[in-house]
């Protein structure tokens, strides 16, 4: 694209999908909005000149990414004179946060509101409940939050404490973590804050794995309860073997409990119910989950999740809900209208069953929100020199995120299946919200252009070109932008 010195220096990102400068610039603020449905969904036509400003969107959500990039385009108190023509490549655009290793609360998740706004990510995907902390209350259910939201210590900064182990209990603080949670009326803010930047909370309850938290607050849903005899969450970080007993009716009641006001609760469409790295030792050894599994003739224990996810899945569509998962849920016989959220690059065999990568997912017919750790996991390292940050391991410099391509490996007749993309910020090792600033920016930024512009993005060095000034403007803001390289 061919831009004026005046352009350049404003720098735009993400970069709308197609810009002309019609010459000058204009002081003249009025803006006039027209509806026309033939503008797609989200989408927008911006004019600056002499005389105005027109916006022209079929949508709230188009009018509002105008103004987002009227924003930006601001340069002191004038415009220069643009015609663009603008709409997302993918609909699924998110953020994930995970507040169970580490909780941020309010005011941070609101700051990354804004800024998800600001770069037209329109999926936030609230990561609420993990073997180390529940953060939601749940009516009927004191207990979640009087055991499931506190820790007595936490793994020291410095410290990798993954398994448990008696060396592992040296790498322990000793200091208490919480109570930290969300209320009923903190959420509701939240969603309404969320609603006016027209982003949609995509809420997360881990089952039947990642739940040792809500086992802590209530130990009989456990196959083995004596393992929760300390009623607190896991300290280290790691997976638990310790997960929900599905033989238990009890502990399938409470997870329909819970998810029957998670669907009252956020207006969303989509509730995302984990399934991700839950192992199966316990369901091996409890009488109770072997009595399901002949009860309703499953073939193994390896059946046992396919079984309960088709359960959830058909109990949040009764509830006007589409069901999403990490990968591993859609093992074995599952829907269709599942949707799926890849988080590995490639297939690997496990839990009994071979593993589907998300390109296999789309060919089979599930939709897909593409997340894989190679591009997208922001708690892997940025390569910078002298980064005083900790990360989880894994290397993610700027240049690869911006790389990422949603339909890699997907053949053409399922990419309609290919929903979009999405950035998820683990936080084991991201302590607070300076920590999670500095992980997010810049590289959010490369994900959210790959996530609105598809294959028309134009390449790494145009975007870090814009980045340098945009960079300025995240600081401004008073973000914790890490530098470009
Ligand atoms: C995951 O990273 N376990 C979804
Ligand atoms: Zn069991």
């Amino acid at each position: 694209m061919n831009i004026s010195p005046i352009l350049a220096a404003i720098a735009l990102v993400p970069q709308p999908a197609k810009l002309v400068e019609t010459g000058g610039v204009t002081k003249n603020a009025e803006i006039r909005y027209v509806t026309d449905s033939a503008v797609p969904a989200e989408g927008y036509r911006l004019k600056v000149a002499a005389d105005g400003i027109t916006v022209t969107s079929s949508d709230a959500a188009g009018r509002f990414y105008a103004g987002v990039t009227l924003a930006q385009l601001k340069d002191g108190n004038s415009w220069p004179c643009v015609e663009i023509e603008d709409a997302p490549a993918y609909r699924w655009r998110g953020a994930h946060l995970d507040e169970c290793r580490h909780f941020f609360g309010k005011e941070t998740v609101k700051q990354m509101l804004d800024l998800m706004a600001q770069h037209k990510l329109n999926r936030f995907h609230w990561h609420l409940t993990e073997d180390q902390g529940w953060r939601l209350d749940i009516p009927g259910y004191p207990e979640l939050i009087k055991y499931g939201a506190a820790r007595s210590a936490s793994v020291r900064h410095g410290q990798r404490a993954t398994k448990g182990s008696k060396e592992d209990a040296d790498k322990l603080n000793g200091v208490k973590y919480g109570p930290y949670y969300y209320t009923e009326a903190d959420v509701r803010e939240i969603i309404a804050y969320a609603a006016e930047r027209h982003i949609t909370i995509v809420p997360e309850i881990e089952l039947p794995g990642h739940v040792f938290a809500a086992l802590a607050a209530y130990p009989e849903f456990a196959c083995v309860p004596a393992n929760l005899a300390a009623r607190e969450p896991r300290l280290v970080w790691g997976i638990e073997k310790d997960v929900l007993c599905l033989g238990n009716d009890k502990a399938i009641k409470f997870m329909e409990d819970v998810l029957d006001y998670v669907c009252r609760l956020f207006p969303g469409d989509v509730v995302h119910i984990g399934g991700d790295e839950c192992p199966q030792v316990r369901w091996k050894d409890c009488p109770k989950c072997q009595a399901r599994i002949k009860a309703e003739g499953l073939k193994d224990v390896h059946d046992l999740q396919p079984w309960i996810t088709r359960h959830f899945v058909k109990f949040l569509e009764a509830r006007g809900k589409r069901a999403l998962g990490w990968d591993e849920y859609l093992l074995g016989d599952v829907p269709k209208s599942a949707i799926g959220m890849s988080w590995r690059t490639r297939p690997k065999s496990g839990a009994g069953h071979a593993l589907v990568s998300g390109a296999q997912a789309a060919v089979r017919g599930h939709d897909v929100v593409m997340t894989p750790n190679k591009f997208c996991y922001l708690d892997y390292g940025q390569c910078l020199p002298n980064d005083p940050f900790q990360y989880i391991g894994g290397k993610l410099p700027l240049e690869t995120c911006y790389s990422f391509d949603p339909c890699a490996d997907v053949p053409a007749e399922a990419r309609k299946h290919i929903l979009g993309g999405q950035c998820n910020n683990w936080s084991e090792y991201t302590w607070n919200e300076y920590d999670l600033a500095w992980k997010m920016w810049p590289r959010t930024c490369a994900l959210a252009e790959v996530f609105w512009l598809g294959d028309a993005k134009p390449g790494f060095a145009d975007f870090k070109r814009r980045m340098a000034t945009h960079r300025g403007r995240l600081i401004a803001q008073g973000v914790n932008c890490a530098p470009l390289e």
